[in-house]
């Protein structure tokens, strides 16, 4: 075992001396995309099991009260049912938040509107489901809090144990603000959001005597497995969760959702394997969502545009029994210089489903109003944006007082104005025109958090030369099989069609998955560590020095010795990795960077949006693979400009329930809404990071993308909107009367 703590930087290593011949770093096509795109790549749903019975979660219709009678006689004698389960014969069951359990049907209460009531099982999913409609339920309702702005007296400090405080402050904010020559004091909004991936959540579940495995989209298995046995109340190593293929997560699928539990427990009580499946319906409410924030922005600077102070103030929701907080401040704690800094967060206690993460959660909805703020700054100021954010560039972490692991935002904004041709950008609003279009460009800057987790691999390379990598790692759509398999063939020396990449099962070493920005670079660098243990193997089995063979063609060699690793590995041999967090995460502040500039027409006379062009410039370490870390970017853009132009999930603030809670109204952005968009990657490595070098980049694309189109919207015609999504009849009144 190869066990390494990130407490010091990482010197010169194996994969700094690939060279041009490295296959880490290239822009390979997907390892699983042909298994993708044949139908061979099973997901949840798809697992195939003898005698499955099939479920279906009823949901409560109110948002508030206790159920005062549930009729399921209809529903147990309607064809094909095997069981109704409701909280009259739910087993008793472990309680957490929603991170540590996820307990089901546990009382008469409903907190929530669409909290799942009853849970019907029959021989398919359709009688399921037709039975489903049979149940009576009489509620007794009482007096929620639904909306965000109805709980912001109740607001309290969140007391998020994983998470940063949720109040910092540096120097003397209010003396430095009310000083300040120049002030901007506003306020911003974003709504509700829903992850909206492609796939559903699904399980099924299958006993052996007081053994589970479930077969679940889920990101990190590890963690599920912990909050399913606490739920269920067995021990750890009694559940197996397994989970090849996830059809996209955004944090919608980080913690354990009820269909994972029902199943379990219904396919326990019915001694046969149960299957469900939520509806696209039912997503926005039994599971997860983003909270919507109200954000207050004071920035104060002198004639020159030097920041003298920064303050952002941060409500968001969650239910009374939850902690976790829309960290949308935590970047302004480390993005611009500043003196004087006061960031808060508060939390509003809301009769609503469960708010969680969402892609990038903390700075993706944080940025959309940090970095308009600077863009009303700079217009004040008469400064350009770009200028703005150089002069305010940090030397070190303006919080922590602690060094950045490495920080290239201002090179990212050179490049970029450089390639979108910013010089062509009309400073004043509204004075470009491309016949009805109003033209504007914006600008923003990127940030993300680069976390390391615990993770652990183990790769066997077999007398047929193919080494196996196992680890009870995901990969989510993003391309953690590729990025991976590149990371062993270049460390054994081997063809890419030589390595093979088994995730997605906990019975394979413990591993961080996917979530946060920090998987690609956790469970990378336990498999180098693996490879790197294997390696030494290998070369003490041939009699050669570690330190200077080489790995090559299927070959290790030193001097002018050469041989096969085939002839040398017998049976197999194989070799652990791990990964430790250590104090580098600590001794530097650490953080993926970027700079999104978007171009947009409005409609003069229809307020329509259309974005006409978008560049990304990031620098986040080494790249693992040029093609999927684009993708990746380009996914982050994509979703940026459904945050600014379409997406919002409506409350109906009398009952709680989100009326738009399917994709026909839900609108997150078509083919018709994207333009060319390019995402590139500057040459970086961050030493500080990991042993790969690389920084995170599954939230990179996202954080700011938002911002500069709501940037562009302004310069194209004028009209500031603080309350997202920028939509059509918000900038009606406000476009040029002359227009
Ligand atoms: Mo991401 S919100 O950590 O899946």
């Amino acid at each position: 075992m190869a066990s390494l703590q990130m407490n010091s930087p990482i010197g010169r290593n194996a994969l700094d001396d690939a060279g041009t011949d490295a296959i880490v770093g290239k822009p390979l096509d997907r390892v699983d995309g042909r298994l993708k795109v044949s139908g061979g790549a099973r997901y949840a749903f798809e697992t195939q099991q003898a005698n499955t019975a099939y479920g279906f979660v009823v949901e409560a219709s109110i948002g508030k009260g206790k159920i005062r009678s549930i009729d399921s006689r209809a529903a147990q004698k309607a064809p094909g049912v095997v069981l109704v389960l409701t909280h009259l014969n739910a087993p008793e069951q472990g309680t957490g938040n929603h991170r540590e359990a996820h307990p089901v049907l546990t009382g008469p209460d409903v907190t929530r509107y669409g909290q799942p009531v009853a849970f019907v099982v029959a021989d398919s999913f359709e009688q399921a489901r037709a039975a489903a409609y049979l149940i009576r339920i009489d509620y007794d309702q009482a007096p929620g809090k639904y909306a965000l702005r109805d709980g912001l007296k109740q607001a309290r400090i969140p007391e998020q144990a994983d998470a940063p405080a949720a109040d910092s402050a540096v120097g003397d904010f209010k003396a430095g603000y009310e000083s300040a020559p120049v002030q901007l004091d506003v306020t911003y909004t974003t709504p509700l959001q829903s992850h909206a991936m492609m796939e559903p959540h699904a399980t099924l579940a299958m006993w052996q005597g007081d053994r589970l495995t479930l077969h679940t989209a889920n990101q990190m298995l590890n963690q599920g497995r912990e909050a399913i046995a606490k739920t269920l109340k067995l021990p750890g190593e009694n559940v197996r969760l397994v989970s090849p293929f996830i059809g996209g997560g955004f944090g919608g699928k980080l913690w354990v959702n009820a269909d994972a539990i029902l199943a379990a427990i219904a396919a326990r009580q019915l001694g046969r394997p149960v299957k469900t499946a939520l509806t696209r319906q039912q997503i926005f409410h039994v599971t997860t969502h983003r909270s919507d924030t109200i954000q207050q922005i004071r920035l104060g600077a002198d004639a020159d545009g030097r920041l003298l102070a920064i303050g952002h103030d941060v409500f968001s929701g969650n239910l009374p029994t939850e902690q976790t907080y829309e960290g949308a401040a935590l970047q302004t704690r480390t993005l611009y210089a500043g003196a004087n800094r006061l960031t808060r967060h508060r939390l509003a206690p809301l009769d609503i489903p469960v708010a969680s993460s969402m892609r990038a959660p903390g700075e993706a909805v944080g940025l959309m109003a940090l970095e308009c703020a600077m863009d009303e700054l700079a217009d004040k100021l008469n400064i350009d944006p770009i200028e703005l954010r150089i002069r305010n560039e940090p030397a070190e972490d303006p919080e922590k007082h602690v060094p950045y692991s490495s920080r290239h935002l201002v090179a990212c904004l050179r490049e970029g104005a450089q390639r979108f041709g910013w010089q062509n950008r009309n400073a004043r609003p509204g004075q470009v025109r491309d016949g009805r279009w109003l033209v504007g460009m914006g600008v923003a800057a990127a940030t993300r958090g680069n976390p390391l987790r615990h993770s652990k691999a183990n790769v066997r390379l077999g007398p047929d030369g193919v080494a196996i990598v196992r680890m009870a790692m995901t990969d989510i759509g993003t391309g953690t099989y590729t990025i991976l398999a590149q990371i062993a063939a270049e460390m054994l020396g081997l063809p890419m069609e030589r390595v093979r990449v088994e995730l997605g099962d906990t019975s394979f070493p413990e591993a961080a998955g996917s979530g946060g920005s920090f998987g690609a670079a956790s469970s990378g660098s336990a498999l180098y560590e693996a490879c790197d243990a294997l390696r030494e193997k290998l070369a003490g089995i041939a009699g050669m020095d570690p330190a200077t063979a080489r790995f090559a063609d299927g070959s290790i060699a030193s001097g002018e010795q050469s041989t096969r690793l085939t002839d040398l590995v017998g049976a197999g041999v194989d070799a652990d990795g791990e990964i430790i967090p250590g104090r580098t995460s600590k001794d530097f502040s650490q953080q993926s960077y970027g700079a999104h500039f978007a171009e947009v027409g409005v409609d003069e006379d229809t307020g329509e949006v259309r974005v006409r062009r978008m560049l990304g410039v990031f620098t986040a370490g080494r790249v693992l693979n040029a093609k999927t870390a684009r993708s990746q970017a380009i996914g982050g853009m994509v979703f940026g400009v459904g945050a600014a132009l379409h997406e919002e999930m409506t409350l109906d603030p009398r009952f709680g329930y989100y009326v738009n809670h399917d994709l026909a109204e839900y609108h997150v952005p078509v083919h018709a809404d994207i333009p060319a968009i390019d995402a590139i990657f500057l040459a970086e490595l961050d030493d500080k990071s990991n042993p790969l070098k690389s920084k995170g980049i599954g939230d990179l694309g996202i954080c700011g993308a938002a911002a500069s189109v709501a940037n562009a919207v302004y310069n194209a015609c004028g009209a500031r909107i603080r309350n997202y999504p920028i939509t059509l009849d918000k900038l009606l009144a406000k476009l040029p009367a002359e227009a």
